[in-house]
């Protein structure tokens, strides 16, 4: 059953891959959950593992990459150390959350997306964290900042510039 499966686009060349496409059907309903996986493994989506699935599942790389830009949890490019992402969901934008998005841009002199060419730094903008009570919120790594300011933020910043 196994042997069926095997992916030849990735046998022998990289374990992760080969184990993700022996543990999973190759049907298109796996897409999703595999590419969660390939997320959590990396860090990101590689262009390896888009067509490692695209000849798995056989599916158009197109469709794939469709997929992983429609999903916001979904990124392209490897994060930075420290991924620094503002809630811009409905109650943090009325409480300005634009305005620290704005200076972290600035600060950082990257868009949403990016990461900075030392790799220390990412911007990524998400919507409900579900930390509303705490509007406006940005978290760096997942650590929840509440009621932030800009303030705030290069205070946080500062902190994490001084750090290795
Ligand atoms: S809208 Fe920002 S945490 Fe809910």
């Amino acid at each position: 059953m196994g042997e069926t499966k095997r992916c030849p686009g990735c046998t022998g060349k990289d374990p992760f891959l080969e184990e993700l496409c022996k543990k999973y059907e190759p049907i298109k309903d796996n897409l999703i959950q595999m590419l969660n996986e390939v997320q959590e493994h990396y860090g990101y989506i590689p262009t390896k593992a888009q067509q490692v699935l695209s000849e798995y599942l056989k599916l158009p790389m197109a469709e794939i990459y469709g997929v992983i830009t429609f999903y916001s949890r979904f990124t392209l490019k490897p994060k930075g150390k420290y991924n620094v992402a503002v809630c811009l969901g409905t109650a943090c934008f009325v409480k300005g959350s634009q305005k620290i998005m704005d200076r972290l841009k600035e600060r950082l002199k990257i868009e949403a997306g990016e990461t900075t060419t030392d790799g220390k730094f990412s911007i990524e903008e998400t919507r409900c964290v579900g930390a509303c009570g705490l509007a406006p919120v940005f978290t760096v790594n997942g650590e929840v900042y509440g009621k932030a300011t800009v303030q705030k933020l290069d205070q946080v910043l500062d902190e994490l510039d001084k750090k290795e």
